[in-house]
């Protein structure tokens, strides 16, 4: 069978490096794909946000199975025009996509039926929300904006002045558009913080793994947010008993809740949690493959996603098993310099065969390749370099010798990727 993986990044690289691993397959296709996912896959030309673009390349390939990276064209309604269509898709509805689309949305459903979740309120005015927030004690409160907002949206706030700031960025400066429309102001949790991602087909999950991201962008976890520095993977604190309480408490009832809502959830849940001294407790849901969580969940599955990603999309998930591999996976963000802020992009990318002899998988996300056919950089976020080991630590060792071998003017790093130890 064909499949086609829609978006550039390096999750999406690590989703068609097994997908092509999968005998059901004769041919992956990326679109529009990067220069690193040649290796795998056939790229197309074409917009993640333009529907019109992923139904003509999935019906001019005879594409069997698409699978949908970012969260905007599952926002935007892909799975629906797909579906219509009779094509076959992995994703949820526009109207699930709403999971993580809308906080809103999420919230109102996690408290309609009991999943552990901040304490929260919901305000369509800044004057409501300035006032919620001037009448409360002082110390640490949260201010979501409702909409997709390319994870920016979030303030975490130390105390009023902050959050006071938070109101007036998303709703009034309207810094993130018509997602600022409502907030959320929500309880502060203190733990470990962690991400769990499972597939869903309806009214059954199926746990994939769990990881933890760096999001700061320095070790230490100081400076600003990033789309993720880097990730790891297994958590020692997804202990057996904690992943059971994830699957019973939060993913089961969050599926559930979605059917009775009418938006059966079929696709990748996705479940950001802090596991608090009351228990895990939901952060926020996802629709879709964490970036760059699934850089390292996915090299650990010792079994072929094909068939699960086919299960989920066709509701009968049930009775499938997955095999996770006892090594762990680090994988290490190597970004631009100067990112998240303004970086210099078109610079030389050396070393990536030594660093695969190095024992490394290289996922790419922002490179790109020059007329000459060099491969630069075109990102932020530039590579992912990925390696097993037998725990943690291991695994962490080989990534950074691999990382050690690559080289392109101001790369910046993490030192401390999968591990916490600093915390
Ligand atoms: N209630 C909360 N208490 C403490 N920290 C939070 C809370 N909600 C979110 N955060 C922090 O903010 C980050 C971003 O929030 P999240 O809800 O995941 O939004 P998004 O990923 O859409 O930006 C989380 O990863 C977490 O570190
Ligand atoms: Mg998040």
């Amino acid at each position: 069978m064909k499949v086609m993986v829609v978006g550039s990044g390096g999750r999406e690289h690590a989703l068609a490096w097994k997908i092509r691993q999968s005998p059901l397959v004769s041919e992956v296709f990326v679109l529009p794909g990067n220069p690193g996912m040649e290796a795998v896959a056939t790229r197309l030309p074409g917009d993640p946000k333009d529907i019109a673009s992923l139904v003509h390349a999935a019906e001019d390939r005879a594409i069997d199975l698409t699978v949908i990276g970012p969260e905007d064209p599952l926002a935007l309604g892909v799975v629906d025009t797909f579906t219509g269509r009779g094509l076959t898709i992995f994703g949820p509805t526009a109207a699930a996509a709403a999971l993580e689309s809308s906080k809103v949305f999420a919230k109102d459903l996690m408290r309609e039926h009991g999943l552990p979740t901040a304490d929260y309120r919901v305000f369509e005015t800044p004057e409501e929300a300035r006032a919620f927030v001037a009448a409360r004690p002082e110390g640490p409160v949260v201010v979501k904006a409702d909409g997709l907002s390319a994870g920016k949206g979030v303030a975490v706030a130390p105390g009023k002045a902050e959050a006071l700031a938070a109101i007036e960025e998303i709703m009034v400066l309207k810094t993130f558009g018509t997602s600022g429309r409502r907030v959320v102001v929500e309880e502060f949790l203190t733990g470990e913080e962690l991400s769990v991602l499972a597939l869903a087909d309806g009214q059954d999950v199926l746990v994939l793994g769990a990881a933890q991201d760096h999001k700061q962008v320095y070790d230490g976890d100081r400076g600003p947010n990033t789309g993720g520095m880097g990730a790891f993977s297994p958590v020692p604190a997804y202990t057996p008993e904690v992943a059971r309480a994830v699957e019973e408490r939060i993913l089961r009832p969050a599926v559930r809740a979605m059917a009775a809502a009418g938006r059966p959830f079929r696709g990748t849940l996705f479940a950001g949690l802090m596991l608090t001294a009351d228990g895990p407790k939901v952060l926020e849901f996802n629709a879709r493959f964490g970036d760059p969580e699934t850089q390292v969940v996915l090299p650990r599955l010792r079994c072929d996603l094909v068939p699960l990603l086919l299960a989920a999309a066709h509701g009968s998930l049930t009775g499938l098993r997955v095999v996770v591999s006892s090594e762990a996976a680090v994988c290490v963000i190597m970004a631009s310099s100067g990112y998240p802020g303004p970086y210099e992009k078109g610079l030389p990318i050396e070393g990536l065969v030594e660093a695969a002899a190095a024992g490394a998988t290289v996922f790419h996300a922002g490179t790109a390749r020059d007329a000459a056919g060099q491969l630069v950089t075109s990102g932020g976020r530039v590579l992912g370099v990925m390696a097993f080991g037998a725990d943690v630590a291991a695994a962490r060792a080989r990534a950074y010798s691999a990382v050690g071998k690559i080289s392109f003017k101001g790369t910046h790093y993490r030192r401390d990727i999968g591990n916490r130890r600093w915390a």
